[in-house]
C-alpha cells in the first residue's frame, strides 16, 4: 500500500513511473500502473480520525476493563470504511507462535441475510477453525469465546453491519444483535462495527446495544458548500494526482473549475475518486498520452462512473449545466 498525506507539505511520493518517457509499455506494465493507482491510500483527515478512534477503542480493550470501548463507524457506499478497517488489521496483522496463531484484530464481513448460525460460522472461519460449520449455534458460540481468548483477539471489526436490517420488511435481526450483544458482554473485548447509514435503526431499536455503542464517527463524502471546503477537496485531489504515473495537464492549475467539476463527477466520495482517476490513467496508457486532460476526464467518467453520462450529463463536457447528479437514474441518487 502507498499512502499519501493530503494534509502535508512538501514533496509527495511518486509511484514507480518507469515507462513512462516512451509509453511503449507492455499490457502487464500498463496494468501494473493502474492497479499501482488503486493501491494508493489517501490518508485525508477523516480517513485518520477513524484510525485514531479504532486504536484508542483497541487500546482501552487492553485494560481488560468491564465495558471496553465499542465504536460504530458509519458512512455512504464508497466512503471508504472498508478500506479503514482493512488498513488497520494491516498494521496489526495475524502472528504465528510456537503455541498458535495470534489475531490481534479479528475483522470480517458480516453475511447477507444474517442468522446467528451464519455469522457465528464466518467468526469461526476467521478464527482458522476446521469445523467452523459443525455444530449447534450453542456449540459455535462457545467454541468462538474459546477461539478469541485463544487466539488472543484483541479487537474484533464487524462490517456490513447494516445486513442486520432486513432491507425489504426494514426488521431488524433482533435475534442475532442480542446474540451479539451476548458476545460482547462475555469476551469483554472491544468491538467496532461498520456499515451504512442505515446502521444507526439498528441501534434505536436496541436501546442496550445503544448503550454500548455511544462513540460514533461518520465518513461523508467531501463537501464543497463554501471556499473553505472546496479548498480541503482542491487539495485531495492534488496530491492524488501528483501520485499518479500519468500526471495532469497544465488546465488544473489555470482552470480551478476543473476541481468543482471533478466534484460533480464524484460527488465527493473516495470510491468514485479513485475509480475516475484510475480509469483516466488506463486510457492516457492505452493511448500514449502524455498527461491527463480534461477531455480525458470526460472520457474516464463514462468508463467508470455512468455509461450515461454523456454530452450535457458529463461534469467535464462544457455543456453541463452544474448541479449535483442525484436524480433518479443518474449516479449519486439516494447519496
Ligand atoms: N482513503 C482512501 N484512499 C484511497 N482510496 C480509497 C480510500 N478510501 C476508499 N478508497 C477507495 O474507494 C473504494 C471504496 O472504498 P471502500 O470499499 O472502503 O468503501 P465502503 O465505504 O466500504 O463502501 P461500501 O459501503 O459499498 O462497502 C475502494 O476501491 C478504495 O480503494
Ligand atoms: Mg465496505
Amino acid at each position: 500500500m502507498h499512502s499519501i498525506d493530503p494534509s502535508a507539505n512538501g514533496a509527495m511520493p511518486n509511484l514507480d513511473a518507469s515507462g513512462m518517457q516512451n509509453y511503449r509499455l507492455g499490457g502487464d506494465g500498463k496494468h501494473k500502473l493502474t492497479a499501482g493507482v488503486r493501491n494508493i491510500l489517501i490518508e485525508h483527515p477523516a480517513f485518520a480520525s477513524g484510525i485514531r478512534a479504532i486504536r484508542d477503542c483497541h487500546s482501552l480493550g487492553l485494560f481488560q476493563i468491564e465495558e471496553p470501548g465499542r465504536l460504530l463507524i458509519m458512512g455512504v457506499s464508497g466512503s471508504g470504511k472498508s478500506t479503514l478497517r482493512k488498513e488497520y488489521a494491516r498494521l496489526h496483522p495475524r502472528r504465528d507462535t510456537e503455541t498458535g496463531t495470534e489475531i490481534p484484530v479479528l475483522h470480517l464481513e458480516l453475511p447477507a441475510q444474517p442468522t446467528i448460525k451464519n455469522v457465528a460460522e464466518r467468526i469461526l472461519l476467521e478464527l482458522g477453525d476446521p469445523l467452523f460449520n459443525r455444530g449447534s449455534a450453542e456449540v459455535m458460540t462457545a467454541r468462538i469465546v474459546t477461539l478469541l481468548r485463544n487466539c488472543h483477539v484483541e479487537l474484533v471489526i464487524l462490517d456490513e453491519f447494516q445486513h442486520f436490517i432486513d432491507r425489504s420488511s426494514e426488521k431488524v435481526e433482533t435475534k442475532v444483535a442480542d446474540w451479539l450483544k451476548y458476545l460482547i458482554n462475555t469476551t469483554k473485548i472491544p468491538f467496532v462495527l461498520i456499515g451504512l447509514r442505515r446502521c444507526s435503526r439498528i441501534l434505536q431499536s436496541n436501546e442496550q446495544l445503544r448503550r454500548r455503542f455511544c462513540r460514533q464517527i461518520v465518513l461523508e463524502p467531501f463537501p464543497i458548500r463554501n471556499k473553505q471546503e472546496l479548498r480541503i477537496f482542491e487539495g485531495l485531489i492534488h496530491s492524488l494526482l501528483d501520485s499518479l504515473p500519468v500526471p495532469p495537464s497544465d488546465e488544473f492549475i489555470k482552470n480551478r473549475d476543473i476541481i468543482e467539476r471533478v466534484h460533480f463527477a464524484t460527488y465527493g466520495v473516495m470510491g468514485y475518486i479513485m475509480t475516475l482517476m484510475s480509469a483516466a490513467v488506463q486510457l492516457a496508457l492505452d493511448d500514449g498520452l502524455t498527461c491527463i486532460n480534461v477531455k480525458l476526464l470526460e472520457r474516464a467518467f463514462c468508463v467508470a462512473v455512468w455509461p450515461n453520462g454523456r454530452g450535457s450529463l458529463n461534469p467535464f463536457d462544457s455543456r453541463f449545466i452544474k448541479r449535483p447528479l442525484t436524480e433518479r437514474e443518474e449516479p449519486f441518487f439516494g447519496y
